[in-house]
Order: structure tokens, then C-alpha cells, then sequence
């Protein structure tokens, strides 16, 4: 069975600003193609625009008290794409790694990788490890990437490592239970996510946190990923404060 070792389990309360403010945030940032197409350019420069993006998002957590940052770069259908597309986002991961390893970890943010590395290539899984290995000690903002990243294969993985361990006998077909599969996902460290935004005008998940958004708010808003700013996610975050969380309870 997995360890529960990791002390960002403890789920922080927000640090500041806003009263009743999500602690972890995920996002679906879609509309990059779009974005580039609208003026005339390539995918490739609506996906750079977006990487731009993501600094300056990750940077505001600490002022909208948001503990757990989670953002979907890839997922597991996303190489459905051409070559081109594919290749190109590849090597903006590698840039954006590598160039934002120091920036990120001066500013004691802590980033982790979800999803599946199989698929990825060498120099790429040696910058994630990298990246992971000089900010394990940062407690500022968690960033979780997710990378490779399907909620289905997430979950496909898991259970088979699960029932590797029930073959084992390291555990009991009796002990498997909500509390004990989330153990086995990619995010066992993390708490779930309180607010899940999607960008775009799309109304739909895509396969993302699957299990651990069952009980998340969602919000999902026009603007393209390119376009967001931190204006934008203090105004969600806000709102999301004033909604009431009853997590299929009534209140007495
Ligand atoms: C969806 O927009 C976006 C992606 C598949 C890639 C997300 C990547 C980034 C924001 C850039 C890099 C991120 C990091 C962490 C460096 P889309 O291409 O599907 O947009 P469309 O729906 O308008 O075509």
C-alpha cells in the first residue's frame, strides 16, 4: 500500500484575502488553439502564450490564498493531435521546465508531476525529476502538473496497483474502500480540489480528477487560457466563497 508520508496531506487553511476562499484550485486551460487562430498565427503560439500564462497565475496564489495549484497540460487523448502540435508542446514543456526550474524554486513553490511517464521522452522525465527533486522542500504553493494525465488511466493504474497488493496479501480484499483507493492515485499527497475552472466556453471535464472532483465547484468561463488573469481567478475565487458546500448533506 502506499505510504502517506507526505506532510502536504495537511490541508492548510487560505493564507489571506479571501474570506472562505478555495485552497486548491484546478485548472483546465483550454483555448490556446483558438486563441492563436483568432490572429492568425499557429497552435503552437496560442500554446506558448499560455505557458506565460501560467507563471503569472502561479505567482498570485500566495495574495488569493490558494495553497494547491493544479493545472491540465497534457492529457492522455492529447496525442491525438498532429505531429506537429505534439512535438512542439513536448518542447515547450522541456523550455518551461527547465527555464522556470530556479524561478520556481526561489519563490518556495513546490511542484509536483501527475500522470503517466511511460509515454514521455528521457530528457523530459530528467527535467520533471529534477524540477520535483530541488522544490521538495518548498512549502509555499503546491503546482501539480499534470502531464500525461487522463482521470480514467489514473484511475486504471491505480486499481491495478491496487489489486497487485491484494495478491501479494499485503491487503485484504475487505480494506478496499473510499478511503483506501485514493491512496493508490497519482495525487495521494494532495487534497481535492475545491474549485475546478475551465476555460474556453466548454461545459465539460475531460477526463480530469475524475475520482477526486466528485465534490468540487466548478466554474467554467469564456475566456480563453491565453486571456485569464489574476483579476479574473481573485473574482472566481471570491465568488466561490460565497457558495454554500454541503457535500450531498442539508444543512440543520
Ligand atoms: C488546450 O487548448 C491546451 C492544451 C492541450 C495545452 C495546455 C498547455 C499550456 C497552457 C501551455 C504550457 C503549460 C505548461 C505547464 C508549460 P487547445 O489547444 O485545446 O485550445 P483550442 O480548444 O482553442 O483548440
Amino acid at each position: 500500500m502506499v505510504e502517506l508520508t507526505d506532510t502536504a496531506l495537511q490541508i492548510d487553511a487560505p493564507l489571506a484575502g479571501i474570506p472562505q476562499g478555495p485552497c486548491h484550485v484546478a485548472i483546465i486551460m483550454d483555448g490556446n488553439g483558438r486563441w492563436a487562430q483568432s490572429r492568425g498565427r499557429p497552435r503552437l503560439f496560442g500554446h506558448h502564450a499560455g505557458a506565460k500564462r501560467v507563471r503569472e497565475i502561479v505567482e498570485c496564489c500566495p495574495t488569493l490564498g490558494i495553497k494547491y495549484l493544479t493545472i491540465f497540460a497534457f492529457s492522455t487523448e492529447n496525442w491525438k493531435r498532429t505531429q506537429v502540435e505534439v512535438a512542439g508542446l513536448m518542447s515547450l514543456f522541456r523550455r518551461y521546465i527547465s527555464k522556470e526550474m530556479k524561478a520556481l524554486a526561489a519563490k518556495n513553490v513546490r511542484v509536483r508531476f501527475i500522470g503517466d511517464r511511460v509515454r514521455l521522452d528521457a530528457k523530459l522525465i530528467l527535467l520533471m525529476d529534477q524540477l520535483e527533486e530541488e522544490t521538495k522542500h518548498n512549502d509555499g504553493t503546491h503546482l501539480t502538473i499534470a502531464l500525461n494525465y487522463g482521470g480514467r488511466d489514473e484511475v486504471a493504474r491505480a486499481t491495478k496497483r491496487l489489486a497487485q497488493d491484494v495478491a501479494a496479501g499485503k491487503l485484504s480484499p475487505d480494506d478496499v474502500d473510499e478511503e483506501t483507493l485514493p491512496k493508490y492515485l497519482d495525487t495521494h499527497v494532495l487534497p481535492d480540489p475545491d474549485l475546478v475552472i475551465r476555460t474556453s466556453g466548454e461545459a465539460r471535464i475531460s477526463n480530469f480528477l475524475l475520482w477526486q472532483s466528485a465534490y468540487s465547484e466548478y466554474e467554467f468561463i469564456d475566456t480563453l487560457w491565453p486571456d485569464f488573469s489574476a483579476e479574473e481567478l481573485s473574482r472566481l475565487c471570491h465568488d466561490y466563497g460565497a457558495r454554500d458546500r454541503r457535500f450531498g448533506a442539508v444543512k440543520t
